[in-house]
């Protein structure tokens, strides 16, 4: 069948659900948040089997009137590859649901658990934002968090408390997942006698590379209401301050994603605050950027589009982005760091080594 103006009718309907697919992929989001904030992922997993629909709604802490909505949300997550159903059946109360590999990250005492960074990122202080983004492309402000709360995001966390110690959990959360840095890359940290962790949050990554390297002494710079009453260790230090200010001397200075939240010239401030650090003292250590190399090499579809999402969180909440390898090189260079090395260990992430 042709329509009026002569197109494929099939080809309009198709182009229409991909607009409705587009227009309510939020929804992926926050049936995601709706099933962690259940505890749907934590009851599954304490209960060691396959969990029937009927018992896993009477584990729930939901109202009664609310059974019946639980195997609609429990459909879409199991389409969208969260659960996996086994003993599919007519009666939906004895389909049972077991935590497909992604799920598992979500159970709380997973060591490698995101729910911190989902809790942080699906905030309505962080998906507010998004509502002003066209508005933002019309004004000078730096970032649509700016054009929203009338301030850049550093500054709100330092003003309030909640979504201060939110985020600073859902960093701590992924920086579990960089210990396997350390595992896989521990020819980088060896030898060094010191170390700066710039933006380095609580500790999480300073505080694994410091028990590995007990005779490297570690210090984590961030601002002050990020690091203030935190305990160090023999090895460890925390110490408030401005990375565009001043950072101590070490070895080696790691920026783990720091660069991405900051434009080139933000960052080029930075990367010539961490040389002066590695030079002082006639050394010449380096600089260890953990950050996304965007078309660094072949990637699947869901790879790829999970590093253009990162961009556009660079753009709406921070003043950053993703960037690739050429972006990356241009960079370095332009503070005068002659040379790199990139190696992609950590899934869409890679540890840049810079040296003058
Ligand atoms: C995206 S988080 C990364 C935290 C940590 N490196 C990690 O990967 O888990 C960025 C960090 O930069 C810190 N930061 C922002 N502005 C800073 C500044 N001017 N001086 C020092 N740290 C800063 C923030 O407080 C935050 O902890």
């Amino acid at each position: 069948m042709q329509s009026r103006d002569g197109e494929d009718s099939a080809k309009v309907l198709q182009a229409q659900i991909h607009v409705w697919n587009h227009m309510f992929s939020f929804i992926n989001s926050m049936s995601l948040k709706c099933v962690v904030d259940l505890g749907i992922p934590d009851v599954i997993h304490n209960y060691g089997q396959p969990m029937p629909l009927s018992n896993l709604i009477a584990s729930l802490p939901i109202h009664p009137s609310k059974t019946p909505f639980i195997h609609r949300l429990m459909r879409i997550m199991t389409h969208s590859g969260f659960f996996s159903q086994h003993n599919v059946t007519e009666n939906e109360l004895e389909v049972e649901y077991v935590l497909t590999d992604a799920c598992k990250l979500l159970v709380k005492n997973h060591p490698l658990c995101l729910t911190p960074f989902l809790h942080a990122n699906l905030h309505p202080i962080m998906t507010k934002p998004w509502h002003q983004f066209s508005s933002w492309f019309k004004t000078d402000d730096l970032s649509p968090f700016e054009t929203t709360h009338g301030m850049l995001i550093w500054d709100y966390f330092g003003l309030h408390t909640e979504i201060n110690h939110l985020f600073n959990d859902a960093m701590q959360s992924d920086t579990s997942m960089s210990s396997l840095v350390i595992e896989k890359c521990k020819g980088v940290f060896t030898g060094l006698e010191s170390l700066v962790d710039v933006g380095g949050g609580t500790g999480t990554m300073a505080k694994a590379i410091a028990k590995s390297f007990p005779h490297m002494h570690c210090v984590v710079l961030d601002l002050p209401h990020v690091v203030t009453g935190l305990q160090g260790s023999e090895n460890l230090k925390y110490v408030g301050g401005d990375m565009f200010e001043a950072i101590p001397s070490a070895d080696a200075i790691l920026l783990k994603w720091i660069l991405h939240d900051w434009s080139d010239e933000k960052c080029m401030n930075i990367l010539k605050k961490c040389k002066e650090a590695i030079m002082r003292e006639g050394k010449e250590g380096k600089v260890l950027v953990i950050d996304m190399v965007i078309d660094d090499e072949k990637r699947d579809d869901e790879s790829v589009e999970t590093q253009f999402l990162f961009d556009m969180l660079m753009m709406v909440l921070h003043t950053g982005k993703e960037r690739s390898k050429k972006e990356w090189v241009k960079l370095f260079s332009s503070v005068g760091f002659s040379e790199y090395k990139i190696t992609p260990v950590l899934g869409l992430r890679s540890l840049i080594e810079i040296y003058p």
